[in-house]
């Protein structure tokens, strides 16, 4: 397997993703691109399984590899990751743990994924109350929000670190610093984040981060992980477990529940083996070129993107301080359906939420495809909602 060069962002890696010398692909916040390095992971998974039945020895080899790969890719260490096969199931794990009799209160933000919103408020059963983070008039959720409902009741705290919905990104360690102050744990799930930027939970001080790989990690559905910070593992007692996540799995044992010591403790059952066989595929790219240098890349796109939508006069909802945002940039329209269906006829495959259209940057982005994708963007303008104090369009 060829290894990509080091910082190789752009042009240099575009060979790897067949479908970017057809399409202007901006859709990575939904499904990052099919490589070639991970078709061929998913090829070696059955030839090996065709040619040797069974390998289990190799499969949790791999299944550690991914725990180690995703540690490193948010400077831990694979004591601190837990495999799940999706962020629900991480964050539902993770929620299992919390006793809530003298800490009942969860507190969420408004751009939480619906998963986070729904498992929280399944928590009412235990006797959990949900309190929800409501964005100020700029859109924007700030700290200091968070720091009116946190009090000595919360369990938790949870904060998005880039909104799925409007690209805004949080102060995730100013709201860690807030759930702390008053006793409680602080969640950040990043699903939109890594892959794309620079993460480093043991510096902010969150205690939970979640992701998985169908996004900036480049593979495909059916893997997630969980990182908790460092001791915390051993003191938190997931109801929601399995025997991958036993302190000895060979034992066996349907007599007792001993977990493992570690972040192990919120795996589950059987690994979604052929799931991280493309997971360290598409990871290995993300970690060959490098966080920093795909940050980078990624902020010079958006900045690019964002002034184009300017000069349109488009309602640009993400915001446009950079470092307010990540890789996704939303532009309101006044009929979404209409304007994905528009640009997929120019070749252009992006995404929707609510009446915003997502754009979403990545390392094999380049200049061509923003200006690709802003020419379309022109062609179909009165698709496009207008910005307050935008000139009035003439058809
Ligand atoms: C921020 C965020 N969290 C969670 C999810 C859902 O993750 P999963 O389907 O692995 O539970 C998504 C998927 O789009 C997401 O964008």
């Amino acid at each position: 397997m060829p290894r990509a060069a080091p910082g190789a962002v752009g042009a240099a890696i575009r060979g790897e993703f067949p479908i970017l010398a057809e399409k202007t692909y901006l859709n990575s916040c939904s499904q990052g691109a099919l490589s070639q390095r991970v078709r061929a992971a998913y090829e070696e998974y059955l030839r090996g399984w065709d040619q040797n039945g069974a390998e289990w020895g190799r499969w949790v080899e791999r299944a550690e590899a991914m725990r180690a790969s995703f540690a490193r890719l948010l400077h831990a260490t694979p004591d601190e990751i837990a495999i799940t096969t999706s962020v629900s199931q991480a964050v539902a794990a993770l929620v299992s743990a919390l006793p809530l009799g003298e800490r009942p209160r969860i507190v969420i933000g408004d751009y939480e994924f619906p998963t986070v919103g729904q498992i929280a408020h399944a928590q009412e059963l235990r006797g959990a109350e949900v309190v929800h983070v409501r964005p100020a008039s700029d859109g924007s959720i700030p700290p200091e929000r968070f720091d009116e409902v946190v009090d000595e009741r919360t369990a938790l705290v949870c904060c998005t670190t880039i909104s799925y919905r409007t690209g805004h990104r949080q102060d995730i360690g100013a709201i860690a610093a807030i759930a702390h102050s008053r006793g409680a744990l602080c969640l950040a799930d990043s699903y939109q984040a890594v892959g794309a930027m620079e993460l480093d939970p043991g510096k902010l001080g969150v205690d939970f981060l979640t992701s998985g790989t169908v996004k900036y990690l480049l593979a495909s559905a059916g893997l997630g992980f969980a990182y908790i910070r460092g001791e915390l593992a051993s003191s938190l007692l997931p109801t929601q477990t399995g025997w991958f996540a036993d302190e000895d799995i060979f034992k066996m044992d349907i007599e007792d529940y001993s977990p493992a010591f570690s972040a192990r403790r919120f795996d589950s059952g059987t690994p979604p083996v052929p799931n991280i066989y493309a997971g360290l595929a598409g990871a290995s790219l993300v970690e060959e070129a490098g966080t920093s240098a795909i940050e980078d890349h990624i902020a010079s796109l958006t900045a690019e993107l964002v002034d184009g939508l300017d000069s349109l006069g488009a309602m640009v909802v993400t915001p446009h301080d950079p470092s307010a945002r990540g890789p996704l940039v939303c532009v309101r329209s006044t009929d979404v359906d209409a304007l994905l269906t528009a640009l997929t006829a120019d070749g252009v495959i992006a995404s929707s939420r609510a009446q915003s259209l997502r754009l979403a940057l990545h390392f094999y982005n380049t200049s061509d495809d923003v200006q690709a994708v802003l020419s379309s963007l022109a062609r179909h303008r009165h698709l496009l909602a207008a910005a307050p104090g935008a000139p009035a369009r003439v058809a």
